[in-house]
C-alpha cells in the first residue's frame, strides 16, 4: 500500500448525437481535460474512513442517499482490494457542476477507482475500470448508455454507439469550445421521455429528425478529421435546430445559442439531455472565446468553460 493514492478524471461533453443514440445512431463525445476531477486518498489510523467533498463531508457510512452510487462503488472497491482492515481519508476535488451533462458522477466512479488502484499499487485496464464505474453509474443513472464512464476515462474523442464500446477516433481541429452552463439543472429523463412521446404522436416527422441527426453526426466525424472548422460549426447549429423539433431545448437554451452565433460562432448547440443543463459554441481562436464567454456571462449563463480542440 503506498501513503496516498491519487486518481483522475474528467468532464465529458456530448459534441453531436445526443437524444439519437438512444434510437441506435451514433454519437460523438469529447473528453474535457481542463474540467478535471481528482480523488486522493491518505491512511488513518483511528478506525474512521472519511469523505471529504462539497457535497457532503463526514463518515463512509453516512453518505447521503444521493451518494448511494459511490458509497457502493467505494465498498465494492474496498473488498475487491482486500482493504476492509484499511482507515482512509478520502477527498474528492471537483470542477465539475453537477446535472450539467457533463458526466460529473461517471468522472467521480473513474477517479475513485484510479486512486483506489493506485493506492493499493494494483494493475488497472481500461476494461476493468469501466466495469467497475458501472458498479456506481448503474445506481446513479437509471440505465446508463456507458458513454459518460467510457469518455471520462478516455483522452480521444470517442464514436459512440449504444450497447457497445465507445471507439476512439482522430480529431485534427483548431478550434475552441466554449461551453456556458445555463445555471438550470439539465432534464434528461424528462427530455427522453419527451422524445419517446413525440415519436408515439408524430413517428414520420420525428424518425426524419432521428434520422437527420445521425447523418449530421457523421458529416461532423468527417469534418473533425479534415479540420474542417466553419463546417463543423454549420452542421452544430442544424442539430441544435432538430433538437428543437425533439421539444428538448427550451428558452434559456435557444438565447445562449442565438448570443453565441451574434458573437462570432461558427456554431452552437445544446449538449447533453437539454432543457436546462449546457450548451456550447466553436470558435477558432483563443481570443474569439474569451469575448464569447463574456458575452455568454453577460447574457445571463451561470458559468462558462474553454477547451481547446486539437
Ligand atoms: O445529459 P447527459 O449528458 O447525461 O446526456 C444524455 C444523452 C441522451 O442521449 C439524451 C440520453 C442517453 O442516455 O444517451
Amino acid at each position: 500500500m503506498k501513503s496516498k493514492g491519487i486518481g483522475k478524471s474528467h468532464a465529458k461533453i456530448i459534441l453531436i448525437g445526443e437524444h439519437s443514440v438512444v434510437y441506435g445512431q451514433p454519437a460523438i463525445a469529447l473528453p474535457l481535460p481542463n474540467v478535471a476531477e481528482k480523488v486522493t486518498i491518505l491512511p488513518r489510523t483511528d478506525g474512521h474512513r472519511l469523505i471529504h467533498s462539497s457535497y457532503f463531508d463526514g463518515d463512509l457510512n453516512g453518505l447521503p442517499d444521493k451518494m448511494h452510487g459511490v458509497a457502493k462503488l467505494i465498498q465494492t472497491l474496498v473488498d475487491h482490494l482486500d482493504g476492509n482492515r484499511d482507515y482512509w481519508d478520502l477527498t474528492i476535488d471537483s470542477d465539475l457542476p453537477a446535472e450539467r451533462g457533463m458526466g460529473s458522477s461517471a468522472a467521480t466512479a473513474i477517479a475513485l477507482v484510479r486512486a483506489f488502484f493506485d493506492y493499493y499499487q494494483k494493475p488497472l485496464d481500461r476494461q476493468l475500470l469501466l466495469r467497475l464505474a458501472a458498479v456506481e453509474e448503474e445506481i446513479t443513472h437509471r440505465s446508463p448508455s456507458g458513454l459518460d464512464a467510457a469518455t471520462a476515462a478516455s483522452s480521444s474523442p470517442l464514436w459512440f454507439v449504444r450497447g457497445k464500446v465507445g471507439t476512439p477516433i482522430p480529431m485534427h481541429l483548431q478550434a475552441t469550445m466554449v461551453i456556458a452552463d445555463t445555471g438550470i439543472a439539465g432534464a434528461t429523463r424528462e427530455a427522453v421521455t419527451a422524445v419517446h412521446h413525440l415519436l408515439e404522436e408524430s413517428p414520420t416527422k420525428t424518425h426524419a429528425c432521428l434520422d437527420q441527426l445521425g447523418l449530421l453526426t457523421r458529416q461532423a466525424q468527417s469534418a473533425l478529421q479534415l479540420n474542417e472548422v466553419a463546417k463543423l460549426g454549420k452542421i452544430l447549429l442544424a442539430a441544435h435546430h432538430e433538437l428543437q423539433r425533439l421539444q428538448v431545448s427550451d428558452q434559456k437554451l435557444d438565447q445562449l445559442v442565438e448570443v453565441a452565433m451574434a458573437n462570432g460562432a461558427l456554431g452552437a448547440k445544446l449538449t447533453g439531455g437539454g432543457r436546462g443543463g449546457c450548451m456550447f459554441a466553436l470558435v477558432k481562436t483563443s481570443a474569439q472565446a474569451r469575448h464569447l464567454a463574456a458575452a455568454l456571462i453577460s447574457a445571463g449563463a451561470r458559468k462558462t468553460w474553454l477547451q481547446p480542440l486539437r
